[in-house]
Formats: C-alpha cells, structure tokens, sequence
C-alpha cells in the first residue's frame, strides 16, 4: 500500500489552484440519471470516488465519455437498464444513496444497497428514507437492500427533516423535481453543494426556489433535459490548504478560492491569527505573528463550522499557545485523528463528542496511519509542522477526496512524496 513521506521543511509559499468539489459532483452525476438528455459536467475532480461514481452510473445504464484529461464529462442515460445499485459498488462510497431518488422519480422503481456503517460512524439513511415515502414512494427493506417503489409515481408533499442532512436533502431534491405539484422541503441542509444541485436541475429544466435557505420549495414538471454545468469550487480542499501557512508559516494563495463559502472557517482561522485577504485571483493566507492562539470550536451544519475541517483544525491547534476545546456535533467517532497526532508528540484528551488541545512547541514525526480521508490530510499538515520524517500509511483514503494532492503541496514548497509499494 502506498504511504506519503512529509518532512517539516519551513514556511510555505507559492499558489494551488482548487479543484471542482468532490461533494457536489457526487450529487451532479446521479442527477443526471433524471434526463435522456446529455449532461455535460466541467470543473469535475480527477478523484477515486469520481471513478466510483462513474461505474456506479454504467451499471445503471448511463454511457459516459470525458474530455479535458477527466475534467469534462458528458453523461447520458437514454434508458436506466437496470434498477439495482449493487452492493459490491455501494460499500465502497456511502454517497451511492444519492442515486435512490432519482431512479425512483424517473424509473419507478429502484433497489439500492444499504451503504451500512463507516469509520466516522453509523450514519443512518433513515432521513432519507421517510422523506421519499413522504413523497409517495413505497419502500421494503430486504437482505441489505432499500427496495423502492413508485408505480404511480412520486406525488409533491410538505416534509421537515429531523436533521439538515446534507444527502437527505439531496435525495429529495432529486426526486421532488420530477414528482407532481409542489414539494415544501423544511429544516433543509443549505451547503454551497446544495445550491450546486439546484443550479443544476433548474438548468435542467426544474422549478425550485429556496435553495441555500432552510426551506426548499420544488414545483414537480414532467421532465426534464440535457444542459451544461460547471462543478462548484470545493471548500473542504480550500479549506485544508489555507491551514499550511499557517501551520508551516509562509503565505499562500489559492486560486479560485472564495471567502463566502468559508465565511465561519475564516472567522475561526483569524481568532487563531490568520490573515485572509481576497485577490482576483482567489484567496491571499498568512500568518500574522510567529503563533497560533488556541480556539474553540464547535462543528455545525452550514453555514457553521464544517465537520469536513475539523481533523485539519486540531492538526493547527496541536501547536497553538494555549488549550482548545473542540465539538464534533455532527458525526460521533470523528476524532480518530487525535490518537495518531498524540504519536507525533501532540497532547490531546478526547471524551465523547470533545477534544481538548493542549498547544504544545513542536511535534516530532512519526510514521502514522488514518482512517478516513480528512483524517488523512490533517496528518500531512501536521507533518509540515513537525521535525523529522513523517509517513502517512493508507493514502487511498486521500486519493477519493484530494486532486493532485502531492504535486500541490509541493506547489508550496513542501517536501512531500509518495511511495509506491
Ligand atoms: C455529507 C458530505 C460529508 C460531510 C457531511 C456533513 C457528501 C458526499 N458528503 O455527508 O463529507 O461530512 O455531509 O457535512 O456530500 N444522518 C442520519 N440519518 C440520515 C442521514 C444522516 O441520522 O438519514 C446523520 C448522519 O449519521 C450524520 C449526520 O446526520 O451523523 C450528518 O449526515 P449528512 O448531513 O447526511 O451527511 P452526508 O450527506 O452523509
């Protein structure tokens, strides 16, 4: 299995361009099971849980084609031969579910394998779930499958979410597009990828209004076509390189990247002493002094702090003058990071759902492992930061989330590698 090697090397400097985000074209792509019509997508990021999207959508009946070295992918699904999203596809992503509700609005009738348990929790589709029988679907949970059924298809509902999850949402939005009358989505989850979505189904031809806001309402039409559509800015990966000037000093600038879809991550990134600055070209992050000052942080839905950043914010606060208190409110079992990171020499103390960081002056390289893929990255940053070698085992989990994500920390100046084994 291939590791990654990062040796502390000083202050970063230089610019990464950001990629397409990953979350957002996880949802573009089954939408387009809603169409005969092609869709063409650009902006995609080259990514494992791209490849596994795309053999989930050819299962299904979609013929795929890309252009631009992988960015540019046109998807048509003349027909969905095949109403069964197979088990050995769906336990590699979670994010399969999210083709349960638009095969059910346009094919009546889907079967999708439960996605099941992952590293960083339970994380239940039960929301999901009752929001599609909400809209009429009939459902039948059998051997590890949702078996769904909408023979006289999907009829618009009011439905409140117990949560804002962000893939329940997703789901319903899909379907609500092609049911008929109006859906009231409440208590919606309102991420950047959120609005993502609508673009593209309103390109599409869908009548939604609400997006971004906590009530999404859909007015259902009979069809819908093939349209164009650029893949949103991925905020976690902005996010994630913002923290290298400021773990490793230096300043940095990131191309395309944006402070309103950061707005909370950078409030917090300034508490701590970053200086952020929007350029034409995207965003401008230093250090202001020599330290980081300890923060408190608690993870929310958006447009709180997003618990995709959390493992790379404790990776910062490891050496901050002072202790932070860290929440995870959103997942349980999200803070498998904090152990590896005590290896390099960082004093963490987890109970339930908080960290407490005590800042200590510097970590110590170490060979470390991680277990899912934001874990991962916070073990490359802490890396720069620390003296000595650091080698990150199971870098599989990077390449599902993270572009190009040696050659752009080189970009920088750090010194990083891969190691093929
Ligand atoms: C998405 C993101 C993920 C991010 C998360 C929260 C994608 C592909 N993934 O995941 O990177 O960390 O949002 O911002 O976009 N829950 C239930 N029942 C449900 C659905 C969710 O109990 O039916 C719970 C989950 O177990 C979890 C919480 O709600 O504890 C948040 O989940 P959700 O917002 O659905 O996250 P995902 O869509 O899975």
């Amino acid at each position: 299995m291939d590791s990654i090697i990062v040796q502390g090397n000083g202050p970063v400097s230089g610019e990464i361009p950001i990629s397409g985000a990953k979350n957002a074209a996880l949802t573009l792509m089954p939408a387009t099971l809603l169409t005969d019509e092609p869709v063409i997508l650009t902006n995609v990021p080259r990514l494992s849980d791209i490849k596994t999207t795309n053999e989930l959508l050819i299962s299904l009946g979609t013929k795929i084609s890309m252009e631009e070295d992988g960015q540019k992918i046109t998807l048509t699904t003349q027909e969905i031969t095949s109403h069964l999203a197979h088990y050995d596809i769906v336990r590699k992503m979670r994010a399969s579910i999210l083709v349960l509700g638009p095969m059910i609005a346009r094919h009546g009738i889907a079967a999708v394998s439960l996605p099941g348990g992952c590293a960083i929790g339970a994380r239940p589709v039960d929301i999901h779930l009752k929001g599609l029988e909400a809209l009429g679907v009939e459902l039948d949970l059998r051997n590890g499958y949702v078996h769904a059924r909408a023979p006289k298809g999907l009829k618009g509902a009011i439905y409140e979410l117990p949560f804002a999850s962000v893939g329940a949402t997703e789901n319903l939005l899909m379907a609500a597009s092609l049911a008929t009358g109006t859906t009231v989505l409440k208590n919606v989850a309102r991420e950047p990828e959120i609005v993502d979505l609508a673009d593209l189904l309103r390109s599409m031809g869908a009548n939604i209004n609400g997006d971004g806001s906590s009530v999404i309402t859909i007015e259902g039409v009979t069809s819908l076509h093939g349209t164009s559509h650029e893949v949103v800015t991925d905020r976690i990966e902005l996010g994630t390189y913002m923290m290298a000037p400021l773990i490793a000093g230096g300043k940095i600038e990131l191309l395309g990247g944006k402070r309103k879809i950061l707005e909370s991550f950078c409030q917090k990134l300034e508490e701590a002493g970053a200086e952020i600055t929007e350029s034409e070209r995207g965003l401008i992050v230093a250090r202001k002094n020599a330290h980081i000052r300890a923060v408190d942080v608690i993870t929310e839905p958006y447009p709180g702090f997003p618990t995709d950043l959390q493992a790379q914010m404790m990776a910062l606060l490891c050496t901050a003058d002072g202790k932070s208190v860290l929440n995870e409110t959103i997942f349980e079992n999200r803070f498998m990071h904090a152990p590896e990171l005590v290896r390099m020499g960082a004093n963490i103390e987890v109970q339930g759902g908080t960290a407490t960081v005590t800042g200590v002056k510097n970590l110590r390289g170490a060979p470390v492992m991680a277990t899912d893929l934001r874990a991962s990255v916070s073990l490359i940053l802490a890396g720069l930061a620390a003296k000595g070698e650091t080698r990150v085992a199971r870098v599989y989990h990077l390449d599902r989330g993270y572009e190009k994500v040696v050659s752009k920390f080189r970009a920088i100046g750090a010194n990083i590698e891969r190691l093929k084994e």
